[in-house]
């Protein structure tokens, strides 16, 4: 076991994906093509949401997200600080100010509490949305943010790159699908291989808002519209006569070259068809898990079973985690720290952000590891992970 090299995660591609990409790659689609269409149509039944626009990646699902959300210079947003840096510097893309509210304790989470004290103490207007992240593949409770920010008048932007397949219950017992729009404006989602479905680089932005819809697939492509009703030129500056000609486009707002290609797509499509035998693995790893480290006096929390849990990552906290750490290393088992708490990073410090400022995610940082977590973990595999630990700590 110990030459095979166990990471925190990894992708899963199989004779059908690999199919599906070379069928692409023979058609005359490169960029895009039929397949996007199919794999938006598809994402968007599984998020259960009206409309999916696939981009190249998740951090361009959130630059033009916020870009659709009409952020500007010096609009301030709030988000979590334990999260992928992208989450927070998309604002700052736009030119906007990145507030960070600490996260609950108990899962990890932007914790709503916080997001009201902030809210609570500035005037009215002062800030212009939520950007909440499902993090570790745990559906953030947006029915509660809704609320908020229907007090405030703030929208919500839902990063979902952790957790697509995940849920979770509102106060009635329904159950909400991360991207489904039920509350947030938008979702975005990722497709970086140690994500749940892999597509090399990838993302994709769900939202039930036709207007929204609407502006993102302006924005993917330069912000050129070829729909005629659209046009603001004449028809005689155009070059026709009493119709646009074929050729006719128009630039009409600043947007960029964030296109999914079409053989990435079909690869998103064909991995989209196990996304629920991936979750339903990564529940059974979970619960395996659980059961292992369940009242271990070196475990000061961890992830545990949770309804509607996506399991991107299955997260503890320990005691001594660095010789953790290095003991799994030395044992080939790559586990991973997530996350270095945004705030803390070099740029934010910068921007006057400052150890102290987020008490909650700093202890969980200082605690935090997460360990395997993907389908094709087998048992024997968890099973080493498991006993390296408790080794470790003379369990
Ligand atoms: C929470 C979160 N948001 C955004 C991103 C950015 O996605 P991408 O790497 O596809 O740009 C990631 C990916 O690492 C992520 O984990």
């Amino acid at each position: 076991m110990k030459d095979k090299v166990i990471p925190y995660g990894r992708q899963q591609i199989t004779d059908e994906d690999i199919q599906a990409v070379i069928e692409t790659l023979q058609s005359d689609y490169l960029t895009q093509g039929p397949k996007i269409g199919e794999f938006e149509a598809a994402f968007a039944q599984y998020t259960r949401s009206r409309y999916a626009v696939a981009v190249a990646n998740g951090t361009a699902a959130l630059h033009l997200s916020v870009m659709a959300l009409g952020l500007k210079a010096g609009d301030q947003v709030i988000t979590t600080p334990i999260t992928f840096a992208a989450s927070a510097n998309c604002v700052r893309y736009c030119g906007g100010e990145v507030v960070f509210a600490d996260i609950d304790p108990e899962t990890f989470l932007l914790d709503v509490h916080a997001v009201r004290k902030l809210l609570a103490a500035a005037p009215k207007g002062r800030y212009k949305g939520i950007i909440p992240v499902d993090f570790g593949g745990r559906a953030v409770d947006l029915e509660a943010f809704r609320q908020l920010a229907d007090e405030y008048g703030l929208w919500i932007l839902e990063d979902a790159c952790h957790a697509p397949g995940g849920y979770f219950t509102d106060q009635q017992k329904e159950q909400h699908y991360c991207g489904s729009g039920t509350f947030a404006d938008l979702a975005i989602f990722s497709f970086h291989p140690v994500k749940h479905i892999a597509c090399g680089e990838g993302g994709m932005v769900t939202t039930n808002d036709e207007k929204l819809y609407q502006q993102l697939l302006g924005l993917r492509t330069h912000g050129i519209t070829k729909t005629e009703a659209e046009y603001s030129n004449t028809i005689a500056f155009a070059g026709g006569t009493d119709h646009y000609p074929g050729w006719y486009m128009e630039m009409q707002t600043l947007g960029y070259n964030y296109r999914l290609t079409d053989f990435q797509a079909a690869l998103g499509l064909s991995q989209l068809k196990r996304a629920d035998e991936g979750i339903a693995r990564r529940r059974e790893i979970a619960a395996v898990y659980e059961q292992a480290f369940a009242g271990k006096t070196y475990v000061k929390r961890q992830a545990g079973v949770v309804d509607g849990h996506a399991y991107h990552l299955y997260v503890l906290e320990v005691e001594d985690r660095l010789g953790l750490y290095n003991h799994l290393r030395s044992q080939q088992i790559f586990a991973q720290i997530h996350y270095i708490p945004c705030h803390l990073m070099p740029y934010y410090r910068q921007l006057g952000w400052k150890e102290g400022d987020m008490p909650q995610a700093e202890s969980y940082y200082r605690n935090c590891i997460s360990l395997p977590m993907y389908p094709s973990l087998t048992a024997e595999e968890q099973a080493f992970v498991i006993d390296e630990i408790n080794r470790y700590y003379h369990a």
